[in-house]
């Protein structure tokens, strides 16, 4: 840990810095093995449909031993950029085989009767349906679901697999009525975008920012699917209700608290209603819907600024913030009141909220590396300011690419993503296992023992960490 406290030299003494730096490349290479064999543990485990995926192996207590079609569908899409770097022919065919095995489950998850029809958001883990109380549907979960498949098709259409035909038309059959799963999503997703559903933490019942990037993502890759298989009618139908959604992402913007909000109309629970709105879910939405379109975008202003408000109030409201000079530990939002066992306690920062903001600073790397210049506006000034501690950013003022300015600001995030991933690696476990939260007084792991999701964060994570690298360690022209 005592390294740690001389991350303030990273940008001085050159030596120490790369000293530093390797340190923390094995720890994060490390913990990222760590992630990954504690995450095989809960893809397909011994009792569990083939092609499942748990969301914790804790079956009580709190009781997460459940296929959660949100926190599948983002599992899924790291095992996907798994699959995609992995280098041995074995390794990839087991691969392949899970993901069949996947999509054969969803499929029969969207034929079991249940009472949130095809936006249930969980079942257990033999693939039966779960009729207890709980906040459903949860839209956001077909919407996911469906990007998911979509991308696995590319990968069977690209690569040519054997059975590839059949795959295909598993995931999408092109007719009408369809048997094909994405296509059910789609179809969902393009008939009931507009009705109140819960949010993705399963508590309010409304009309999400979260949810409508996710299900925007899916009609953006329903819409060249349904073209490529020569589905017009249906390409058709998805383009003019993306249209529609496009219209609808400002209105979550609150110009006068400076951030997106989370939902609009709330009819859930009173406090729950007179919440700020402020939501990490509004991240996480950018994170999970990568659209780098015109609408909105990772580096979009009421995006910068949303997370600058984020990381002030968290910062001021964990203690554990106030301790170590590491990145800010983020929560779900400051109201939160689920301390990982009872819903009536008291919340806490979460590792996968965490890993996402570092996610999010490799990210901006990425999107700002490609463009000509970066510009400070009276509302991401507080993100450079206060995020970057870049203290003479100005409304107004220019970064242009080439210059040593837009030189410190790439490094800067890099250092800011790096501070995200020590918080994390800090509070870890000894043996590398993440639960669903970090106490904000003691820091220990608390809630849900091996969160499949905390995993999955991290390593995404650490992928756009090393992308962010090779963009700068190529040198920025
Ligand atoms: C577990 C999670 O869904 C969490 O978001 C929620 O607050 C509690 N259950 C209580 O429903
Ligand atoms: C509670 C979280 O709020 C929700 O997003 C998640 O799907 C479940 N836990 C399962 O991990």
């Amino acid at each position: 840990m005592i390294r740690w406290i001389f991350i303030g030299l990273l940008l001085s003494g050159v030596v120490q810095a790369q000293n530093i730096q390797m340190d923390l490349n094995r720890e994060i290479e490390n913990q990222f093995q760590k992630s990954y064999y504690w995450m095989s543990r809960n893809v397909h485990p011994e009792d569990s449909a083939p092609g499942a995926i748990v969301a914790s192996p804790s079956r009580k207590n709190p009781e997460y031993y459940y296929h959660w079609v949100r926190d599948a569908a983002i599992v899924f899409d790291s095992l996907m950029d798994l699959y995609q770097l992995a280098d041995n022919e074995t390794q990839k065919q087991q691969f392949r085989r899970f993901f069949v095995n996947h999509l054969n489950l969803n499929q029969n998850l969207q034929m079991v009767p249940t009472l949130g029809g095809l936006g249930e958001p969980k079942f257990y883990p033999d693939g039966s349906a779960f009729n207890g109380p709980w906040g459903r549907p949860q839209n956001d979960g077909p919407g996911f679901r469906a990007s998911t498949l979509i991308r696995l098709f590319s990968f069977v259409h690209n690569e040519n697999w054997s059975n590839g035909k059949e795959i295909k038309t598993l995931i999408y059959d092109g007719e009408n009525p369809t048997k094909s799963v994405a296509k059910k999503d789609l179809d969902y997703v393009a008939k009931t975008w507009t009705a109140p559903n819960f949010d993705l933490w399963e508590e309010v019942n409304g009309f999400h920012f979260y949810t409508l990037m996710v299900q925007r993502k899916a009609l953006q890759l329903g819409v060249r699917l349904a073209k490529f298989a020569n589905d017009d009618e249906a390409a058709r139908v998805y383009q003019s209700e993306l249209i529609r959604m496009n219209q609808v992402v400002g209105s979550f913007w609150d110009n006068r608290q400076g951030f997106i909000r989370a939902t609009l109309f709330p009819r859930s629970s009173k406090l729950k209603r007179e919440k700020s709105q402020l939501d990490s879910a509004v991240i996480l939405a950018l994170l999970h819907s990568d659209l780098s379109d015109s609408v909105i975008h990772l580096a979009d202003d009421r995006v910068l600024s949303t997370f600058a408000v984020l990381h002030k109030t968290f910062s001021r409201i964990y203690p554990v913030n106030q301790k170590e000079q590491l990145g800010v530990a983020f929560g779900r939002y400051p109201e939160d009141t689920y301390d990982g066992y009872n819903t009536n306690s008291i919340g806490n920062p979460w590792v996968l909220t965490t890993a996402g903001a570092a996610e999010y600073m490799y990210r901006l790397i990425e999107f700002w590396a490609s463009l000509n210049e970066v510009r400070v506006s009276a509302y991401n000034e507080a993100f450079f300011k206060d995020v970057l501690g870049i203290e003479g950013a100005s409304n107004g003022q220019v970064w242009r690419r080439g210059s040593n300015e837009f030189k410190i600001l790439m490094q800067k995030l890099i250092l800011s993503g790096d501070k995200f991933m020590m918080r994390v690696l800090y509070h870890k476990n000894p043996d590398g296992s993440l639960s669903e939260q970090i106490n904000r007084n003691s820091g220990f792991m608390q809630g849900a023992a091996n969160l499949t999701w905390s995993y999955a964060a991290f390593m995404t994570a650490k992928l756009h960490r090393d992308r962010a690298y090779r963009i700068l360690g190529g040198g920025l022209k």
